[in-house]
């Protein structure tokens, strides 16, 4: 653990215009969490460190975000979009208050870890009075370029007012810095804004500090650690490479996925051993898999828990509040909402199984639907341990069924079920005999020739 204390300043008072959505850029989601999200969480989190957040005037579920994920997070209104100097001093009463390292992020640069952040602060802590994080950019357009001499850095400059030998340069500012605090408003505090933008730029840090003799470095990172979310086609960019990592995490950790390409995880799913996931399977936020489950094709999985050695799918669809018990399967087509099933239930084929509980071993047939919802509210359904839902059996809501009872096909239940009793719900069955074939007899007689 860091013994020296932090201050993070997130920077999130970006508009998003380019993303053309009302959504504020930074709570787009990539891997079921927002982009702020995701740097929150690889910002230092230890008993010294302390969060601060810059949001735009009238950002108020940003300030909501930030508020869910870190509650202790100070958060800053940036007024007017003068620039990244101008966004930092925002929060310039949280840095007065004095942090041995003052560390500045981007809310749109999501894929940012935690132990860079840690690679930045170390030069701190041997003396240096900034850090800059730098990359080697397939195309720089647009980066400001990090300027050397020697293994000093001694200016950062912004695209716009690059010369072309500069231009030329392709290590570049991914934007996160790390200031010895005690200089930080000393050096934030001389920054103009005498450029192409008319914007305080932060960068101007370096060139500051250079002037006043203290030493500034570069820390490197991969390109795909700093990419930007400014667009959506970025947004698509940024999900991919999380995606890429999170399967590489999870096929680590022991998981078996077939075609990892095909298989879409969320930040904050959690496995068990021996998980096998088929191809083209959809696994949104919150999900648990158990030991030894197997989730097959198609499948669609949100906020559920999965138990152990249970099967899910082919094109399952469990959405939130599942929870599905050890050694239990539901199959094909079969869609679950607010349901506890509990141990060794069997859903095989074609239901949908919403705001209820099922018992354990209870078996439920193709087709039979919870009719939880009558136009106004929900109600719930409640099968005991064992029952047996014979095949397209309509569970009119609020409704319990008894433990080890029977339900005939095709009936359409809206009174309880006792414990062991056999319900029934459909007309009696007529028979005629001969009728089918007088019925065909019928037709070919008075079937006209094709003209
Ligand atoms: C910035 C850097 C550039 C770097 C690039 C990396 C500066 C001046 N330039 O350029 O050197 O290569 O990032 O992606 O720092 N923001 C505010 N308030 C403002 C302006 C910006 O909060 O007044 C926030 C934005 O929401 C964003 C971040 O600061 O999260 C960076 O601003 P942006 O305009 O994207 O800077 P770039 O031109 O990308
Ligand atoms: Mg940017």
């Amino acid at each position: 653990m860091n013994t020296r204390s932090s201050l993070t300043i997130v920077l999130a008072a970006g508009e998003g215009t380019r993303m053309r959505t009302s959504l504020p850029k930074v709570l787009h989601p990539i891997a079921g969490e927002s982009l702020l999200a995701h740097v929150l969480s690889a910002t230092p989190h230890d008993a010294n460190a302390r969060l601060a957040v810059v949001i735009g005037p009238a950002h108020d579920a940003v300030a909501h975000e930030v508020k869910r994920l870190r509650p202790d997070a100070d958060i800053f209104v940036q007024r007017e979009r003068l620039g990244t100097a101008h966004a930092v001093l925002a929060a310039r009463e949280a840095i007065a208050r004095g942090a041995d390292d003052l560390l500045v992020a981007f809310g749109d640069t999501p894929l940012i870890s935690a132990e860079t952040f840690a690679r930045l602060r170390a030069p701190l802590a041997q003396g240096a009075t900034l850090a800059v994080l730098g990359f080697r950019a397939a195309d720089p357009t647009g980066y400001g370029r990090l300027l050397l001499e020697g293994d000093r850095l001694v200016a950062i400059r912004e695209h716009a007012d690059a010369s072309e030998d500069e231009r030329r340069i392709t290590l570049c500012n991914a934007g996160v810095m790390a200031f010895g605090g005690a200089r930080a408003l000393a050096i934030l505090g001389r920054i103009g804004n005498a450029n192409k933008k008319s914007e305080y730029y932060l960068v101007d840090a370096v060139a500051i500090a250079h002037e006043m003799g203290l030493e500034a470095v570069v820390i490197e990172t991969s390109e795909d650690e700093v990419r930007g979310v400014n667009t959506k086609a970025q947004l698509a960019e940024a999900e991919g490479v999380m995606q890429t990592r999170l399967r590489r995490a999870a096929m680590d950790a022991g998981v078996t996925l077939i075609a990892p390409e095909t298989v879409y995880l969320a930040a904050d799913t959690r496995f068990g051993t021996d998980v096998t996931i088929e191809p083209f399977v959809v696994v949104g936020p919150g999900v648990s898999i158990g030991d030894g489950a197997v989730i097959h094709s198609f499948s669609h999985i949100v906020q559920s828990t999965i138990g152990r050695n249970t099967s899910v799918g082919p094109y399952a669809r469990m959405r939130p509040g599942t929870s599905l018990g050890d050694g239990a399967k539901i199959g094909n087509f079969v869609e679950t909402k607010a349901a506890i099933l509990e141990e060794g239930v069997k859903i095989n084929h074609l239901s949908y199984i919403g705001d209820a509980q099922v018992g354990a071993k209870a078996n439920i047939g193709a087709g039979t639907i919870t009719c939880n919802y009558d136009g106004f509210g929900k109600h719930k359904t409640t099968i005991g341990q064992g029952a047996f839902i014979g095949t397209n059996s309509s569970l009119v809501a609020p409704i319990k069924i008894g433990a080890g009872a029977y339900i005939g096909s095709g009936s359409v239940i809206t009174r309880d079920v006792p414990d062991d009793a056999m319900a029934l719900e459909r007309t009696q069955q007529t028979i005629r005999e001969g009728g089918a074939a007088r019925y065909r007899e019928i037709k070919t007689r008075n079937k006209k020739p094709k003209s």
